[in-house]
């Protein structure tokens, strides 16, 4: 494991000649077929991403900001609902995986699975997941657990099934079904809508890919951006000083004229705390803490002056590497969002190091559009129009780290903050 940025961003680079490690195959989640982050093959790999990245680039950026807008406003409608309902006190972990549950669904296929409207986590993924996850990333480790884990026999078995009536495998159902429904059909969008799918579909992205790649998105893009929201908003409810702070430059933004309602993805750059928050809660809650390993080279390599024979599988340490003291300072532990203010060589090189956490290269995070986007817009929509307090301060929360993470009991006092608008 290691966590020296040099040679994460070495290991990175185009012609590094790393390749993924065995590590992987791990997040197969389909006995039938690879998604583009099982594909270990780097030509194949290359190539599926290829056809899949043009969906989150160039002018689909401001149709999947729509979405993500979309989706803010129904969870500021929803936690206004419980308030309204008397439920002040919720659980605002849950409230913001439905919100992503939502909003990736949306993405993929134009349809949301309903989990904020309703309450209510359909289909039990968010159950499901809190078991599946770890069990996946603990045998991805053991390679004799790993090989046996991800034999497609194994996986017919005892994996995730179309055929399953709850959890990962009726949602991968309900995805197939609407991609063979627009292969055979031809239809099955409404005129003048937009997903994801859709985009692959013109790309020419085969069917069964279109199946892996969309049942791949909804743990790749909710197990992650969700992490980095509700920490975020556990550190500035834990710090007074930060969180009064972004709520005066929300304020004075407001008054200004400088933030529309929503914001917009260009108004977020020119706030300087908000874009400091961000950076500060990805590094100290980052969504991955370890994982990913890539395969030294044949001819070997010397990483931090040691040398690594060749074949050797290297995974990036995400944890230790945001609390790095020689890249972030002495106080590499606390949440201080002004460490990223101004323009200088150090907060430059500060936030180049916080984006690893996506990866880079031809390894870089197929979402990451989607969560820059989701992560610069979300704290001003809720705390223009909400305060959030910790609800148990000496136990905020239950959380597990197995690579990614599982949390449970984010109990929150959230009450309206009407002075805004
Ligand atoms: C803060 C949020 C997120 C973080 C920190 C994150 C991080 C990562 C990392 C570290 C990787 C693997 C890089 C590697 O192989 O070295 C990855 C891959 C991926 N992510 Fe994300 N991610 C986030 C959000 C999302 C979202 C919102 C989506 C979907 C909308 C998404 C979709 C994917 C996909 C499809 C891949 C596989 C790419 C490939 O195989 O080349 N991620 N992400």
């Amino acid at each position: 494991m290691i966590f020296d940025p040099e040679t994460l961003i070495r290991i990175n680079s185009a012609r590094s000649g790393y390749e993924k490690a065995l590590w992987y195959e791990s997040a197969r989640m389909d006995y039938r077929g690879n998604s583009v982050i099982s594909e270990v093959n780097t030509a194949k790999h290359d190539k599926r991403k290829a056809k899949l990245a043009p969906a989150f680039a160039g002018k689909n950026v401001a149709l999947l900001e729509t979405k993500v807008d979309e989706w803010l406003a129904a969870l500021v409608r929803a936690i206004r609902a419980k308030i309204a309902a008397g439920e002040s006190t919720m659980d605002i972990g849950v409230m913001i995986q439905y919100f992503q549950v939502d909003l990736i669904s949306e993405l993929l296929i134009g349809k949301p699975w309903g989990d904020l409207e309703d309450e209510k986590d359909h289909f039990g993924y968010l159950k499901m997941s809190e078991f599946q996850v770890p069990a996946i990333q603990a045998f991805g480790f053991l390679p004799a657990a790993r090989i046996i884990y991800t034999s497609p026999w194994f996986m017919k078995l005892f994996g995730p099934k179309p055929t399953d009536t709850g959890g990962l495998g009726l949602f991968m159902r309900v995805l197939q079904d609407e991609v063979e429904k627009r292969f055979k059909e031809k239809i099955g969008k409404p005129e003048g809508s937009w997903d994801i799918l859709d985009e692959w579909i013109k790309n020419g992205v085969p069917p069964n890919e279109c199946q892996f790649d969309l049942s791949l998105l909804v743990p790749a893009g909710s197990e992650t951006s969700v992490m980095m929201i509700r920490g975020t908003l556990l550190l500035l409810m834990s710090s007074p000083v930060a969180y009064w702070k972004l709520k005066q430059e929300i304020r004075d933004g407001i008054a200004a004229g400088r933030i529309s309602n929503p914001i917009t993805s260009e108004e977020t750059r020119g706030l300087e705390y908000t874009q400091a928050v961000v950076r500060e809660g990805l590094r100290l809650m980052t969504p991955i803490g370890f994982g990913f390993s890539k395969l030294v080279p044949s001819s070997g390599d010397t990483i931090c002056g040691k040398f690594i024979p060749g074949g050797t599988s290297v995974y990036p340490n995400y944890h230790s590497l945001m609390r790095c003291e020689e890249v972030f300072g002495s106080d590499a532990e606390s949440f201080r969002p002004e460490r990223f203010l101004g323009n200088s060589q150090d907060v430059a090189y500060m936030s180049k190091v916080v984006d690893l956490t996506f990866g880079g290269g031809r390894f870089v995070c197929l979402g990451k559009t989607v969560a820059n986007l989701e992560m610069n817009k979300i704290f001003v929509e809720l705390l223009r129009n909400f305060d959030f307090q910790v609800a148990t301060p000496e136990k905020p929360w239950k959380r597990w780290a197995y690579g990614t993470f599982v949390i449970q009991d984010f109990r929150t006092r959230v009450t309206e903050d009407t002075t805004m608008e």
